[in-house]
């Protein structure tokens, strides 16, 4: 990747997305579970940029939304209404009208409330509304804990007897129709093991469910693959899928998997341009035009992004922090890197940051959200333009 030419012609802070890599990691996924219907749901919340929906669209993609708005960006980059699911905690009454009526594969339904606000809903739209519950397994999948959701301490889905319960309850309602079950641990999982005992404890309700007659159709089993950022190693796809499969023997259930960072993730760079060098008693820092608001997953979760300088002069590396302009100490990039010696003007990339970049940014400092582009079969171009001063005033300067 050409990254010179491209600070030239975009300017930096600048989002480069690879296509290609994500349409092959797509690929790999749906061949691995081609052995048994499925359905690969992008989660939009990884990176909702609407050419990258377009892109998985294209593919035969589906989408995994949490928010009336992600259902509208799935359906204008083209994936079908019944293709899409809904999950998330704290849906609106007018989130869950606009999502019936748009007549979505199904509500991933999280608490008793929620399904009897759904059931209400459908009610009013004189229809029966597709649900599958969202189950916690109670299983702890060993990542970080503000991204695990599998153990009964957090606030997902609700546990098995609860489920049962409401299966049943949906089962009697003439407006509900429990089609699926669902569940997702966590995200960034490197290993196997807790997938399978989450699928092998949610098939076997499935079963007692099947018992009791109700009609499951979709085993949705979520996201949360995990990738290389450092020296993770990544899960092998077939295992993944042979292992799923080996639990769901004697059902025969359609496939539903909700990943965003495994497609997303490692298409993405970010790149940030040096505007100081600066030495604080022993401590070096790289400042640079790139910050929190921009990508915050450094700061919020001390996650660990690869960086390099590009065209490297210099051969003597030292520790540094790497930066941004922010007026908060958490304004960081990267911690303690050996690094060369840069100057005004070296770029420098951040790695593996397509997923949770750009669709956690904000514009605090008033500074405007960066462009981000696409590179595909060798050929650059923009997918969002660098937002303007203006963009960022113009709801409030109406009301002065
Ligand atoms: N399905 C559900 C219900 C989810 O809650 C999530 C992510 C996914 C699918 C997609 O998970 P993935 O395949 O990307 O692991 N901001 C954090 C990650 C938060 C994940 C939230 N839920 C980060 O930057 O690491």
């Amino acid at each position: 990747m050409n990254f010179q030419a491209l600070a030239k012609k975009y300017d930096t802070p600048l989002y480069i997305y690879d296509f290609d890599y994500i349409k092959d990691r797509y690929k790999n996924l749906k061949t691995a579970f081609k052995a048994r219907k499925s359905l690969i749901c992008y989660a939009l919340k990884a990176n909702s940029n609407l050419s990258v929906i377009k892109t998985l669209a294209k593919e035969g993609a589906g989408a995994d939304c949490v928010s009336i708005g992600e259902i509208k960006r799935a359906l204008i980059a083209g994936i079908d209404p019944y293709k899409i699911i809904f999950s998330g905690v704290g849906k609106s009454d007018n989130e869950i009208k606009e999502a019936l009526k748009l007549k979505i594969l199904m509500v991933n339904v999280e608490s008793e409330a929620e399904l009897k606000r759904v059931e209400e809903i459908a009610k009013e739209l004189n229809n029966a509304a597709r649900i599958s519950i969202r189950v916690n397994p109670n299983i702890d999948a060993k990542t970080h804990p503000y991204i695990s959701t599998g153990l009964d301490e957090n606030k997902f889905g609700v546990d098995i007897e609860v489920a049962k319960k409401l299966y049943l309850y949906a089962k009697n309602s003439k407006y509900l129709d429990p089609i699926g079950i669902h569940f997702h641990i966590g995200s960034q999982i490197t290993t196997l093991k807790p997938f399978l005992e989450a699928s092998k404890i949610i098939a076997q309700l499935v079963k007692n469910l099947i018992a009791l007659e109700v009609d499951i159709k979709f085993f949705d089993i979520g996201g949360g693959l995990g990738i290389k950022y450092e020296d993770e190693k990544e899960i092998d796809l077939y295992e993944y899928a042979q292992g799923i499969f080996s639990t769901l023997k004697g059902l025969d259930l359609t496939i539903l998997l909700e990943p965003g960072r495994f497609l997303v993730g490692n298409s993405g760079y970010f790149l940030t341009k040096v505007l100081y060098e600066k030495k604080n008693s022993s401590k070096r820092f790289i400042i640079v035009d790139g910050a929190m608001n921009d990508l915050l997953r450094p700061s919020l979760y001390d996650a660990f992004h690869k960086v390099s300088v590009v065209d490297e002069e210099s051969s003597h590396s030292t520790l540094a922090d790497v930066v941004g302009p922010i007026c908060e100490s958490g304004d960081f990039l990267a911690k303690d890197r050996i690094l060369p010696k840069t100057k005004k003007g070296s770029l420098l990339v951040i790695h593996s940051v397509g997923a949770y970049g750009f669709s956690m940014s904000s514009n605090y400092n008033s500074r405007p959200k960066v462009a981000e582009i696409a590179i595909e079969d060798g050929i650059d171009r923009i997918i969002r333009k660098r937002e303007s001063f203006e963009d960022l005033i113009r709801l409030e300067e109406e009301c002065l």
